[in-house]
């Protein structure tokens, strides 16, 4: 079994679609074993972001993630790491295969609707950023 880290961006959340982006993650028979709604701060989006701090949309993504509520998830599944990053499509949606929640939701490269963790390693790190072990159902 293996986790994974899931956000419902500001853009997803704001556009009413909790509902169909949940609906998705279940019918792939992705486990839910920890959710919640926040607002980041500017600090906790940087945090999150740091492997992005040098890049040219930095800011633009920092004004985007803390512009609005997002909803963070705890996925578990085997493979759920790969098969979230699938079930969500390419970072831009015009490349993003049919079907996939970023084909179908997204309006923007960056207003992609959905984050989804990238390797085992920030899994890890972005479960603990969000969730401690009492937050997280066995
Ligand atoms: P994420 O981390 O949110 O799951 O997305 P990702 O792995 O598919 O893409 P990544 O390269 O990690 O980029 C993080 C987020 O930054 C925004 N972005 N904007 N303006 C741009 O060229 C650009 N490129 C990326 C997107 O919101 C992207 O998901
Ligand atoms: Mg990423």
């Amino acid at each position: 079994m293996e986790r994974t880290l899931s956000i419902i961006k500001p853009d997803g959340v704001a556009r009413g679609l909790i509902g169909k982006v949940v609906e998705r993650i279940e019918s792939s028979d992705f486990r839910i074993v920890a959710m919640k709604m926040l607002h980041m701060t500017k600090a906790q989006a940087e945090g999150f972001y740091a492997v992005h701090k040098e890049r040219p949309f930095f800011g633009s993504l920092m004004d985007f993630m803390t512009s609005g509520a997002v909803v963070v998830m705890i996925l578990e599944a085997e493979d759920v790491i790969a098969g979230y990053r699938k079930l969500m499509g390419a970072t831009n949606y015009k490349e993003a295969e049919e079907g996939t929640i970023r084909a179908d939701f997204a309006t923007d490269i960056e207003k992609n609707v959905v984050h989804g963790s990238d390797s085992s390693e920030s899994a890890a790190f972005e479960i603990g950023y969000f969730f401690n072990s009492f937050e997280i159902v066995g």
